[in-house]
């Protein structure tokens, strides 16, 4: 089969196409036959800097999730042919993932999915939806009546938050440092598209004087303390990407407002149930999940490239024919 190999962390140019054989069942394991995957920050991370790490063993598989068919069920319940997404748990770090035409992969990472999605829609959405969904609604526990301000909007997740926080009527602001990106977050749905130019906290205040009631925050801790705040007192913040790097200097007892309160979401354990009502919620309400720009196998390092300069805007999907 063909697949995209990790032998040693490299640039995005350097990402091939290789050959290898198809992994062999074994017991607690399925093998997918791969329709699709969608490229993540992550697997950006891992193949620049985090494949050195004391804790990945190489050469590895690179792809956190994919989209396909049950290709064998082995000891499973899954049935062969059965369409099904997988992400997550220590896939294309521990194990190898889904940069290839097909993966061995713990039964508890793959789950069904009935949704007349094509392929490329499908991959579109596990990672990313999982993320959203799990911080606005398990987290955030947003509702109706929030005012949200989504940190990193232009992000394929900060769209994606933009759109599900729409369905339930939310008012929503999102930010993007680049003027002109205000009018693609408006295109998908934000109320109000704020300039990242240091100024968040005065225009957001123009609107809402007394701050939001939930932040949603993709770019991380360099911007953390000033996205707490612009929460109304109670209000609640949710960590959930670090597009700005990694902590540096947070002292949780100083750094953490009075009367705010701060959580986070790791999408590292999905469930079934967890998959299913996402895909309720794609349905009832008609959701078109963004996509950036689709790629076949062969011009993986084109799409690392294109997530890396940060030109996406929206999911990048890669087909494997
Ligand atoms: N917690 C979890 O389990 C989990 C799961 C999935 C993803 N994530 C994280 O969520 C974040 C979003 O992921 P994604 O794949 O949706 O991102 P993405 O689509 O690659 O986001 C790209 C956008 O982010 C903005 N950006 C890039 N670098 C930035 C910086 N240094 N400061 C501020 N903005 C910057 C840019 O927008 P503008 O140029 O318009 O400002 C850029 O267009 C990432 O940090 C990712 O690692 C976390």
């Amino acid at each position: 089969m063909k697949a995209v190999i990790l032998e040693k962390t490299c640039t995005a140019k350097e990402l091939t196409v290789s050959n290898v054989p198809i992994p062999k069942v074994k017991p607690g394991w399925v093998l997918v036959k791969i329709k699709a995957f969608g490229i993540n920050r992550s697997e950006l991370i891992m193949r620049s800097v985090e494949g050195d790490a004391g804790y990945i063993s190489l050469p590895r598989i690179l792809g956190i999730e994919c989209v396909g068919e049950i290709s064998d069920s082995s000891d499973s319940e899954f049935k062969k042919g059965q369409h099904v997404v997988a992400l997550m748990g220590g896939m294309g770090r521990s194990f190898d993932g889904g940069y290839a035409e097909y993966a061995l992969l713990p039964q508890k990472n793959v789950f069904t999915v009935e949704t007349d999605m094509s392929w490329e829609e499908l991959a579109a959405v596990p990672e990313t939806y999982f993320t959203v969904y799990g911080s606005l609604f398990h987290c955030l526990q947003i509702e109706s009546s929030d005012t949200l301000l989504i940190r990193g909007g232009t992000s394929a997740a900060g769209l994606v938050a933009i759109q599900l926080a729409k369905c339930i009527g939310s008012v929503v602001l999102a930010t993007t440092r680049k003027s002109e990106n205000l009018e693609i977050l408006k295109q998908h749905g934000a109320d109000y598209a704020l300039i990242d130019d240091g100024t968040i906290l005065e225009q957001l205040h123009y609107v809402y004087p007394d701050g939001v009631t939930k932040v949603l925050e993709f770019i991380g801790p360099s911007t953390l303390k000033e996205s707490m705040k612009c929460l109304s007192n109670h209000g609640v913040i949710c960590i959930t990407g670090i597009l700005g790097g990694a902590m540096d200097n947070f002292d949780p007892i100083k750094d953490i407002i009075n009367g705010i309160y701060l959580c986070s979401f790791f999408s590292n354990y999905p469930t079934q149930k967890s998959i299913d009502d996402i895909f309720c919620y794609i349905k009832k309400y008609n959701l078109k999940p963004p996509i950036a720009k689709v790629f076949s196998l062969k011009d993986v390092a084109s799409a690392h490239l294109l997530l890396e300069n940060n030109m996406a805007m929206g999911k990048v999907v890669v087909l494997v024919d």
